[in-house]
C-alpha cells in the first residue's frame, strides 16, 4: 500500500469552513491598521538564520530549538551551508516571526528617510519546531504591526490600541485583559540581570534544566517558566519596576497613563518577559480574563528601541505587536456571533445545452470582470435541479440560457423572490443586471 499522504505534524489545512473566521480576523485588523494609518508590508518567508540569533537571541528558545532549516534538497544540510551562491550568507531558515525581517527591511530600503515613525502592517505563516497542542502548531498566522522611529511612551500605549481595537472588533473586547511589564533598557538591563542572577544563583538547584541554562544566559527568562519549581523560587525575586532606572520608571508611568486615559483594562505583571530577546522597556499580552495563569497569549509585543542599530542601523526606537491568527479564531468560534454567511453571489447562471453553456460562459466572464458575483453549477442538469441550486445560492437573480436563448443571444433574467421574467440581450446583460442589483 502506498503510505498515506497527510500534512505534516503541527501543520493544518485551513478548509473554506474555517476561512471565514480567518477572513474575519484579518478584516478586522486590516481595517483598524489602515484606520491608524499603517501601510502593508510582505517580507519572504525565508530569510537568514543569523538575522532571527541576532534579534530574538542567541540563547532563547526560538533560536536554539525552533528554526525550520530551508535547503535545496540535493544539498546535504552541510553542503547547503557551505556550498553555492548562498555560502556567504550562511544558513537560511523559515521565519519564526516577523519583526526582524521588518527591521532588516527598514534600514535595507532606507527607510529613515521617509517621514518618521514609519508604521508598517503585515499577515502572513510563521514557523516553529515546536510540541504541536491546542493552540501551538508549526506552521501559525501573525497578524502584526511596528511602530519604527519614536520613543514616545505614547507609542507604546498606541500600539497596545491598535491591537485591542481588532480584539474589540471581533467582540471579544469583554473577555480580554492586557497584561504589561517593563524590563528596562540599555542602562538598568545590566543591573536587572545582576540583580536577579544574585536571587537565582541562590536556588539553582531547584531550578528547572532549562533555567539553569538560562541563569547562564538570560536570567530575565527564568520569570517566565512556567514550571512549578521554578515559578515558586521567582515570587521571591526582587520586582523588576523597582530596578528599573529613571527614565524607564518614567516612560513606564508614562505609558500606563496613557492606557488610563484609554480606558484599556489592564494588569501590571511583574513576570511578564517574553521569549524574545530585542525587547526593551514596555512589553505586552493580550489574553483571555479567565486564563488565570495567563498561559497562553492572543497577541504578544513591546518595545525594542536597541534592534535597528544592532542591525547596523541609527539608533532608532520601535514598538510592535503580533496577534496569533489561530488562537483569535479559536475564540470566536465559541463566541456567538452573528453566523458567517457562505459567499452569496449576486447572480446564478442557468444553461440548458452545450451552446448554452458557452454563452454562459460569456456572460460570466462579463459580470465576473465587472465585479459581480456569479454562480453556476455548470452541470447538464434539468431547469427544475437548476432552479433548485439557484435557490439554495440565495443568489437575488437567476440568468436563463436555453437553446432557443443560446440561438437569440439573449437570456432570462430571473428574479429569485417572486419567479418574475424578462427576455434580454445578452449584450445588454450587465446593464441590467447592474440595474436590478442596484435596487435591491
Ligand atoms: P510572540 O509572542 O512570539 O511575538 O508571538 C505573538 C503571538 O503569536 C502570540 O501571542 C501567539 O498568539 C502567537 N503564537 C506564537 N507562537 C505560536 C504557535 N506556535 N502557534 C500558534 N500561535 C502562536 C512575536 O512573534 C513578536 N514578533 C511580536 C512583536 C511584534 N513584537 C514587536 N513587534
Amino acid at each position: 500500500m502506498p503510505k498515506k499522504i497527510q500534512t505534516v505534524r503541527g501543520m493544518t489545512d485551513i478548509l473554506p469552513r474555517q476561512q471565514v473566521f480567518f477572513e474575519r480576523v484579518f478584516q478586522a485588523f486590516r481595517v483598524t491598521a489602515r484606520a491608524f494609518g499603517f501601510e502593508q508590508i510582505e517580507t519572504p518567508l525565508v530569510e537568514e538564520a543569523g538575522l532571527f540569533a541576532r534579534a530574538i537571541g542567541e540563547g532563547s528558545d526560538i533560536v536554539t530549538k525552533q528554526m525550520f532549516a530551508v535547503s535545496r534538497l540535493a544539498d546535504s544540510p552541510r553542503q547547503a551551508r557551505t556550498k553555492g551562491t548562498d555560502d556567504e550568507k550562511g544558513e537560511l531558515v523559515l521565519r519564526p516571526e516577523a519583526t526582524a525581517s521588518v527591521v532588516r527591511a527598514y534600514i535595507e530600503h532606507g527607510m529613515h528617510t521617509w517621514p518618521q515613525p514609519v508604521k508598517l502592517s503585515y499577515i502572513g505563516p510563521m514557523f516553529r519546531y515546536e510540541r504541536p497542542q491546542a493552540g501551538r502548531y508549526r506552521q501559525f498566522w501573525q497578524a502584526g504591526v511596528e511602530i519604527i522611529g519614536e520613543g514616545d511612551a505614547s507609542i507604546d500605549a498606541l500600539t497596545m490600541l491598535v491591537g485591542w481595537q481588532t480584539l474589540e472588533k471581533l467582540g471579544l473586547g469583554e473577555q480580554l485583559v492586557i497584561s504589561v511589564n517593563s524590563v528596562g533598557d540599555k542602562a538598568c538591563r545590566p543591573r536587572i540581570r545582576k540583580q536577579l542572577a544574585a536571587h537565582f544563583e541562590k536556588h539553582a538547584d531547584a531550578l528547572c534544566e532549562d533555567c539553569q541554562e538560562r541563569l547562564k544566559t538570560n536570567p530575565l527568562r527564568i520569570l517566565d517558566c512556567k514550571q512549578d519549581s521554578c515559578r515558586k523560587i521567582a515570587e521571591s525575586a526582587p520586582e523588576l519596576i523597582d530596578l528599573l532606572c529613571e527614565d524607564c520608571r518614567a516612560h513606564f508611568r508614562m505609558t500606563l497613563e496613557y492606557l488610563d486615559e484609554l480606558g484599556l483594562p489592564y494588569e501590571l505583571s511583574q513576570r511578564l518577559v517574553r521569549g524574545l530577546d530585542y525587547y526593551t522597556r514596555t512589553v505586552f499580552e493580550i489574553g483571555a480574563l479567565n486564563d488565570e495563569a495567563r498561559q497562553s497569549s492572543l497577541l504578544g509585543g513591546g518595545r525594542y528601541d536597541t534592534l535597528i542599530e544592532e542591525y547596523g542601523g541609527r539608533p532608532t526606537p520601535a514598538s510592535g505587536f503580533a496577534i496569533g491568527v489561530e488562537r483569535v479564531v479559536e475564540l470566536i468560534k465559541t463566541k456567538k456571533m452573528p453566523s458567517v454567511q457562505p459567499l452569496t453571489p449576486q447572480v446564478f447562471l442557468i444553461q440548458l445545452s452545450e451552446g448554452a453553456r458557452k454563452a454562459a460562459l460569456r456572460v460570466a466572464r462579463t459580470l465576473t470582470k465587472n465585479d459581480i458575483q456569479v454562480s453556476s453549477g455548470m452541470t447538464k442538469g434539468s431547469l427544475k435541479a437548476q432552479l433548485r441550486s439557484a435557490d439554495r445560492s440565495k443568489a437575488p437573480i437567476s440568468l436563463i440560457i436555453g437553446q432557443r436563448e443560446a440561438f437569440d443571444a439573449t437570456a432570462i433574467v430571473r428574479e429569485m423572490d417572486d419567479g418574475s421574467q424578462e427576455t434580454v440581450a445578452q449584450s445588454a446583460i450587465l446593464e441590467t443586471i447592474r440595474k436590478r442589483l442596484s435596487q435591491k
